[in-house]
């Protein structure tokens, strides 16, 4: 088993350190000659260029990466997207629109929640894109258009590698959607693939950093309740980190819209409650920031997470942390690997199951 870990101890640091080649492979799978070439997915230009609408619908991380691509392909395309969690939009009766096109988003391709969602989607004849990183898998197979993510085998529950290849099929949707319906020209969508093509590289610079992380985690091993707080992609960002914390660390902790704080959460800040706010989005930071300042005069210790460049955070959080600056769609890619480190870390520290999280299955079958 050690040999199958590569060396590292968990296979959860292993999947965190495979990221930058999850994510070259994905986006090398998809990008051809400074183009977005879908064609083995089986959605052609013509069906994206009638899209009026997209549901996104998936569980757990994957919503997450669904919650990013909503801004992503709402603020690049000008497409309306709904993210739905799959429980919740099975049972609702959701009312679907014409031209529209449900993506499902899912690691194993089993989730028994995501597949009703897909059937459900197929009975009012709506097109199903599936971003699936198991080939062959249940719903690889029934969806009418699949996008496979080159992460390869995930082992740990806790998803890491495989929601980082998802964050790309959605900017990869949102690149070629924007194309075809004439919202972003060619000579952007080169820069913005340019860009795109970097962020393997800039994840490893990410991960340079670790021993960092590792100090801080340690510190904050023994924390009740830890607050996530973020906006816009920053938001998404704060779900998934707040979901690895939990997951894997047995701590509390909550992501909040960084607006809403003051609308009841606030209340359960005290003396030396960690609140970690996330700030890569330029026309947001002083918004957030001025909940941090809030939160710090109740009392909260505050780690900021930012991008290079952003020096001025360090007025007011206790703790700082840089990711390489990149184009603002792209983010989440850099910031969500600190949080990851974080919730590995405090899991370690407590010598936790990092890899077998306590009642929880890597893919649930069963409803
Ligand atoms: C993530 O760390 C989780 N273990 C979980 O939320 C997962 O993302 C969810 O169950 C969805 O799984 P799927 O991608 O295989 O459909």
């Amino acid at each position: 088993a050690a040999a199958e870990k590569g060396g590292y101890e968990h296979f959860m640091l292993k999947e965190i350190h495979e990221q930058p080649k999850a994510v070259q492979d994905t986006i090398g799978a998809y990008v051809k000659d400074g183009h977005v070439d879908l064609s083995e997915t089986g959605l052609t230009d013509e069906k994206l260029a009638s899209l009026k609408r997209i549901y996104i619908v998936a569980c757990g991380s994957a919503y997450h990466v669904g919650m990013v691509g909503k801004y992503v392909i709402e603020s690049m395309a000008g497409i309306p997207v709904e993210v739905d969690v799959a429980s919740e939009f099975r049972y609702r009766n959701p009312i679907l629109a014409e031209d529209s096109m449900v993506v499902i988003i899912s690691q194993s391709g089993e989730t028994a929640d995501s597949l009703a969602a897909l059937r459900l989607a197929k009975e009012r004849n709506v097109p199903v894109l599936s971003v699936v990183n198991v080939v062959g898998s249940s719903i690889a197979r029934e969806s009418d258009y699949t996008l496979y993510t080159y992460a390869g085998p995930e082992i740990s529950v806790a998803t890491t590698k495989a929601y980082s290849t998802q964050l790309i099929a959605m900017y990869l949707l949102s690149i070629q959607s924007a194309f075809v319906q004439g919202k972003l020209e060619e000579s952007c969508v080169s820069e913005l693939l340019a860009e795109m093509e970097t962020l393997p590289d800039k994840i490893s610079k990410v991960l340079d950093d670790k021993e960092r992380i590792q100090w801080f985690a340690s510190k904050y091993a023994n924390a009740h309740d830890i607050f996530f707080i973020g906006r816009g992609i920053d938001y998404a960002i704060s779900m998934e980190g707040s979901l690895k914390m939990k997951e894997i660390s047995y701590i509390h902790s909550e992501a909040y819209a960084a607006g809403e704080l003051k609308h009841g959460t606030i209340s359960l800040v005290e003396d030396g409650t960690l609140v970690i706010g996330v700030m890569t989005q330029k026309d947001l930071f002083e918004k957030t920031l001025s909940n941090m300042v809030e939160v710090k005069s109740r009392g909260a210790y505050l780690m900021g997470l930012t991008s290079y460049g952003n020096y001025s955070i360090e007025d007011t959080a206790d703790f700082s942390v840089y990711v390489p600056k990149t184009e603002k769609y792209f983010t989440t890619s850099l910031a969500i690997v600190p949080l990851q480190l974080m919730g590995y870390y405090v899991s370690v520290a407590k010598g936790l199951d990092v890899d077998k999280p306590r009642n929880l299955a890597k893919s649930v079958t069963v409803e």
